[in-house]
Formats: C-alpha cells, sequence, structure tokens
C-alpha cells in the first residue's frame, strides 16, 4: 500500500522547499497518545493500513506520567483487541474510594453498587507502553519525531500530511484517504479546520491544582477525595512505588510557591483523620504542575476527512478519571468506523460525532457535579452553592439509589 519516492518539491502542492518524500497511507494518526494508539492498532488488527506521526521520541511517550484510572469496558475493549495482557497481569482492581469531610472517612463501595463491576489503576504511560509495542511488533508503521506535521485538503477526498523527519530534516507528503486526529488539546489538528467551522464549548472552573507525583507508595488501598477548610486534597493511585497528590491552590498559582515542605504539610493537615491513626507516607517528588480546572468540548468532532478523538476534541476536568476513558472510547468508535467505510458502509463515520459527544456531555456532566461536590468546602462561588454541594454529598453518602447513579457514572457506562 504504502510508497517512497523522491521527488521534487515543486511538484507538490503545500509542501515545504527541499526534496520531498512521499508516501500513501489509507489513514494518517495524527499523536502517539492513548487515542491515536488505540486508532492504529484496532486499525491495524482490521487490516486498514495507517501511519501514525508522533511529535515525541518513543522514550518520551512511554515515560509520560498522566492518569491511571481505567474503566471497564475500556479494560474488556483493549483485553478483546489482545491488547490487555500485560494491564491484566500488573493493574489493581478497584471497587471502593473514600471522601474525607471535617476529617471523618465516609467509603463508598461503587463497584457493589453497579454489579460488581471494577476499576483498574494502571498508569497511562504504561498503556502507552504496551500499545507502542503491540503496533510495531505487528509492523505498524510510527514514525516518532515527526517536526511540524500539518494536514492539508481536508475539505476533498484526498487529503495529505505533510512532516519533517526529526533525524533527517528531510520533508515527507503522505497522502491519505483520512486524517485522525488524536494529537491532545494542543495539537495541530483541530487548529487546521478553518475558523467558524466547529463550535467550541468551553468552562472555566476558576479552581487551580497543584499535581504531585511522588515516589511514594500509596497510604491508602482506595482513592481519597479530601474536603478541608482550606481546600480539596486529593490522593490518588497509581502503583506500589508511586502515588499522585492534588491541592487545591488558587488559578494561576505557581510551583514556585510550592516547595516540597510546604507540599507535604499541607496534604498531611488537609487528609488527616479525627479519630483514627493514619499515616501518609512521604517519598521524593518527581513533578508539580499546577492546572487550572477547565473543560472544552467541539462540535462536530469532524471536518471533512479530519476526524478528532480524544483531548483533541475534548479537556476534562482530572475528577472522575475521565479523560483517558474518553479517548479510548473516541479511538474505538472511530477505528469501526473507518473499517466499515472499508468494507462499503459510511454510516457510522456519519455517526461518529454524534455517537462520541454522547458520552462525553454525560462525562462532562458527572465531572461538573462531582469537581462542585468535591470543591464545596472552599471557592463555591457562594454560600448558597456552597450548601448545594454539602446537600448533594449527603445523598450520596446516605442513599443508596443515590450511590447507585453515583457508580454507574464513575465506572462509566458500558
Ligand atoms: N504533531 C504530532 N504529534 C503531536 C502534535 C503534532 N503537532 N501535537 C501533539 N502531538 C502528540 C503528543 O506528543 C502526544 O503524544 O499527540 C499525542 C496526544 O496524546 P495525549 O495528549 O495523551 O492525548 P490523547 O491520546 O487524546 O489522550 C487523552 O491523555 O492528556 C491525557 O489526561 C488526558 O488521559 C487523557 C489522555
Amino acid at each position: 500500500m504504502r510508497s517512497q519516492d523522491l521527488v521534487d518539491s515543486s511538484l507538490v502542492t503545500g509542501a515545504a522547499a527541499g526534496p520531498v518524500r512521499v508516501g500513501r497511507t489509507r489513514v494518517a494518526v495524527i499523536g502517539a497518545g492513548p487515542a491515536g494508539l488505540i486508532v492504529a492498532n484496532l486499525l491495524r488488527k482490521a487490516g486498514v493500513d495507517c501511519v501514525v506521526l508522533e511529535r515525541h521520541t518513543r522514550a518520551h511517550v512511554e515515560q509520560r506520567a498522566r492518569a491511571g484510572l481505567i474503566e471497564p469496558r475500556v479494560v474488556e475493549m483493549l483485553r478483546r483487541f489482545g491488547l490487555a495482557d500485560r494491564l491484566l497481569r500488573m493493574a489493581d482492581a478497584h471497587t471502593t474510594c473514600e471522601f474525607r469531610i471535617d476529617g471523618r472517612r465516609h467509603e463508598i463501595n461503587y463497584s457493589a453498587a453497579h454489579g460488581g463491576r471494577r476499576h483498574y489503576v494502571y498508569p497511562q504511560q504504561e498503556l502507552v507502553t504496551d500499545l507502542v509495542a503491540a503496533f510495531l511488533d505487528a509492523g505498524g508503521d510510527l514514525r516518532f519525531q515527526a517536526a511540524d506535521v500539518r494536514p492539508h485538503g481536508l475539505d476533498t477526498d484526498r487529503p495529505w500530511v505533510t512532516y519533517v523527519d526529526g533525524a533527517t530534516g528531510e520533508t515527507t507528503r503522505l497522502d491519505c484517504d483520512f486524517v485522525a486526529g488524536c494529537d491532545g488539546f494542543h495539537g495541530v489538528s483541530r487548529a487546521s479546520v478553518p475558523a467558524g467551522a466547529l463550535t467550541e464549548h468551553s468552562h472555566e472552573h476558576g479552581i487551580g491544582w497543584l499535581s504531585v507525583l511522588a515516589e511514594a507508595p500509596p497510604s491508602t488501598k482506595a482513592i481519597i477525595y479530601a474536603l478541608h477548610p482550606d481546600g480539596f486534597a486529593g490522593h490518588m493511585l497509581r502503583s506500589s512505588t508511586v502515588s499522585r497528590f492534588y491541592l487545591q491552590c488558587p488559578v494561576g498559582d505557581s510551583v514556585d510557591n510550592w516547595p516540597d515542605e510546604r507540599v507535604w504539610a499541607e496534604l498531611h493537615k488537609r487528609l488527616a483523620l479525627r479519630d483514627e491513626d493514619w499515616t501518609l507516607t512521604e517519598g521524593p517528588i518527581i513533578e508539580k504542575r499546577v492546572l487550572d480546572m477547565r473543560s472544552f468540548v467541539v462540535e462536530p468532532m469532524s471536518y471533512g476527512r479530519l476526524y478528532l478523538a480524544g483531548d483533541a476534541a475534548h479537556i476534562i476536568t482530572p475528577v472522575g478519571g475521565k479523560g483517558m476513558n474518553l479517548a479510548a472510547h473516541d479511538a474505538e468508535r472511530l477505528a469501526e468506523a473507518l473499517v466499515a467505510h472499508y468494507e462499503g458502509s459510511d454510516a457510522l463515520l456519519h455517526d461518529y460525532s454524534a455517537t462520541c459527544l454522547r458520552r462525553v456531555w454525560r462525562s462532562q456532566e458527572f465531572c461538573q457535579w462531582m469537581t462542585e461536590v468535591i470543591h464545596a468546602s472552599r471557592d463555591a462561588g457562594s454560600s448558597f452553592r456552597q450548601r448545594l454541594a454539602v446537600a448533594r454529598l449527603e445523598h450520596l453518602l446516605t442513599s443508596p439509589a443515590a450511590a447507585a447513579v453515583f457508580a454507574e457514572n464513575y465506572l462509566g457506562q458500558d
């Protein structure tokens, strides 16, 4: 399917000056995060030729620590395609989470409230590592260090993508049938769509989080969401040696204001239990970032022959652990729609955006609810909203029906 001929760049519309290699594939996938790698693996398994273009090195994408909570339906999808072997061996299954309010623990067994389904805790970079290996082992074409990637002709039946090989400096033009834009929020795919063709819905929550990754074994078996008068604190799980913590902070705060001693002092204070012994295990901090809580959705998730998936199309607050799961859902839907196209039906491609957006908005609504609830003790906007958030939390902790709804949202609908 693929060809690589050296031609003069003057023959190639829209390409940079200098010698240009020309290649051909059916689907050009931009970005090797969870979305792009799942699209590529599923296409490969169905025998649909694709090329993945990733701006960073393999080492970079395999070490980039991000999310870690995987919904049961995503694990099942990966298993079905033979992509979950290491995940199922290494990942911990989780069934409960814990809210700490006024120094008291309230556990929710969300698994019991939703038919025994369980989350898996598996760091995103481990999943990315598995997906890169699976794709390359199957003979997949993944080009790292692809610089200046640019899609062209998206509103035609013959789009193409140009990029510069980071190692050789050579420009390549890749002709294709479709472009899968899986290059995250700051990627080039969505930015290539003409102004006005897509509608953007965006929301700033007015809440900042200091995100901390520490080489510290978990001090808990379940994720902790702690409400404290000084702000929210979270203890998330990653592995037996690494934990993620979050501390609510002012929007636009700087990590310079958060020396390690202050991080640990605030975590000890906000996670403390009143009537029980509990120890927070410290460890070297390996990453600190300030996140401003924001939500963003673009509609539709396609333009001409470009289909957006994952963070390229939507950003969600990290509170419900949905970002990676939505990326995986989009990727599965996009791959099946592209495979159906080559089998003669465009119905799934036609419905791709609407199908994905239904799940995206359900998740946005849940994460908005959860964002308001866990920040109830501070910066809820007004004392009225603060009281509403407390009422929601009380409902969740006292009503089996409310717990069942939470469980369905938290675990993700099948
Ligand atoms: N050219 C080529 N590659 C690019 C470009 C570009 N112009 N811009 C970005 N990329 C690559 C990034 O280096 C990254 O590897 O696209 C990939 C996008 O991956 P992610 O940001 O992980 O996005 P996605 O695959 O949609 O996964 C969403 O990742 O951001 C987290 O928490 C989020 O869990 C969610 C998940």
